[in-house]
């Protein structure tokens, strides 16, 4: 498989990313001195209820309060969280006069965190921010802790928030939103149940590829997708046989983090437009609805880069010796089907409760997301939307 000894010169690369990533087992007991690095003495945990019972808050906590450091909780986050929740955390962040926030959990805690400490300095609510760099001053500084190995919030600009009048998710976009500080403790991950393991980890394989076949990619989001791609489908089946192997859960934590920077860097495409729908209509995770899509996605847009789809293939362990390029990139889609059999996930909509019927609502959801086909290797029109969700019946 030739290699291309070049990246294209004639594009502009922007690259992204917090000033700090500490990556190691029990480095969430590091967090007492980021906040003094960051001159915080007062701060507030951005975490969900389940976080708060299975003990992991108490953990950071008691690491605050050796480091003598003041700590607010707010702890009503949920999963694809409404809008308004970013507005409840960024008063309560305002009146208690935080000075640091600390994000703990998966993509929603990650991304609420983030709003808020951006909204504790903005005046108005954070619907009228979606858009692309839409601040104009700094917000809080920010500490992200995923205990999920799977959205790379904990590295991005964005933050994702239902629209409750419309339906929609909407995207505030902005550099000041990326945190100060993430720290990757795989420990934190370990409990994580299989099934959330595997939609969460589909999802940072879904960053990767995507961003990695990006027409917007760059140098930066393809050296660090690749490797992305190739340490998930090596860790991503023992991190969900075996969850308490901490080796394969450091790497999926690291491999998670590689993704997020890629697409921060490099953007996404069509497997993320055509799920947003899937997950609001019927209330399915994130990444669940991503690793659904994935392979049929691919399949339609491998003709637009026969090369890289080849080299997910290699990366993913297919064994593309003496193959002509178009068979090469059709194992890529072999290699996720077969991903996705090993961690369980059917990616049939019908077996996942989504009639037939719904397909005109599918394609109607899809195409609201069109933004997203911008940067998709392969164009698409309203055809090739429905001909897509169809194949995936
Ligand atoms: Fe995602």
């Amino acid at each position: 498989m030739d290699h291309a000894a070049f990246y294209e010169i004639n594009k502009v690369s922007h690259f992204f990313s917090p000033k700090k990533i500490i990556l190691g087992k029990d480095t969430v007991k590091k967090v007492g001195d980021e906040v003094k690095t960051l001159g915080g003495s007062k701060t507030i945990i951005v975490t969900d209820p389940g976080l708060v019972s299975a003990g992991f808050v108490k953990l950071v906590v008691d690491a605050l309060n050796e480091a003598h450091i003041e700590v607010g909780i707010f702890d009503k986050v949920e999963p694809e969280p409404p809008a308004h929740i970013v507005d409840e955390c960024a008063k309560m962040v305002r009146e208690g006069r935080y000075g640091v926030v600390i994000g703990l959990g998966g993509g929603s805690s990650l991304d609420i965190s983030k709003g808020s400490a951006m909204m504790a300095t903005h005046p108005g609510a954070i619907l009228d921010y979606v858009g692309t760099e839409t601040f104009h001053k700094p917000g809080l500084p920010k500490i992200l802790i995923p205990t999920t190995a799977g959205t790379g919030s904990e590295v991005t600009r964005s933050v994702v928030v239902a629209d409750e009048r419309d339906n929609i998710k909407k995207v505030v976009s902005s550099s000041l939103a990326i945190p100060e500080v993430a720290i990757l403790d795989p420990m934190l991950t370990l409990s994580m149940p299989p099934d959330v393991t595997a939609n969460t980890g589909m999802d940072a394989l879904v960053h990767a590829i995507e961003s990695y076949v990006s027409v917007n990619t760059t140098p930066f989001a393809e050296i660090l997708a690749i490797e992305a791609i190739r340490l998930i489908a090596h860790n991503l089946p023992l991190a969900y046989s075996k969850g308490t192997d901490v080796t394969a859960r450091y790497n999926m934590l690291l491999s998670a983090n590689l993704a997020g920077l890629a697409f921060g860097s490099g953007g996404l495409g069509a497997v993320h437009a055509l799920s947003y729908v899937i997950g609001s209509e019927y209330h399915m995770s994130h990444g669940r609805s991503n690793a659904i899509m994935l392979p049929h996605v691919m399949d339609f847009n491998r003709s637009g880069n026969l090369q890289k789809f080849a080299r997910i293939a290699e990366a993913m362990g297919e064994n593309v010796e003496g193959l002509s390029m178009y068979e090469a990139a059709e194992k890529s889609v072999e290699a996720v089907k077969k991903l996705l059999n090993m961690v369980q996930i059917p990616f049939r909509l019908s077996h996942h409760g989504i009639a037939r019927d719904d397909l005109p609502r599918l394609v109607a959801g899809g195409m609201k997301q069109a933004r997203l086909f911008v940067p998709n290797p392969r164009d698409l029109t309203e055809e090739d939307v429905r001909t897509i969700y169809e194949k995936a019946f």
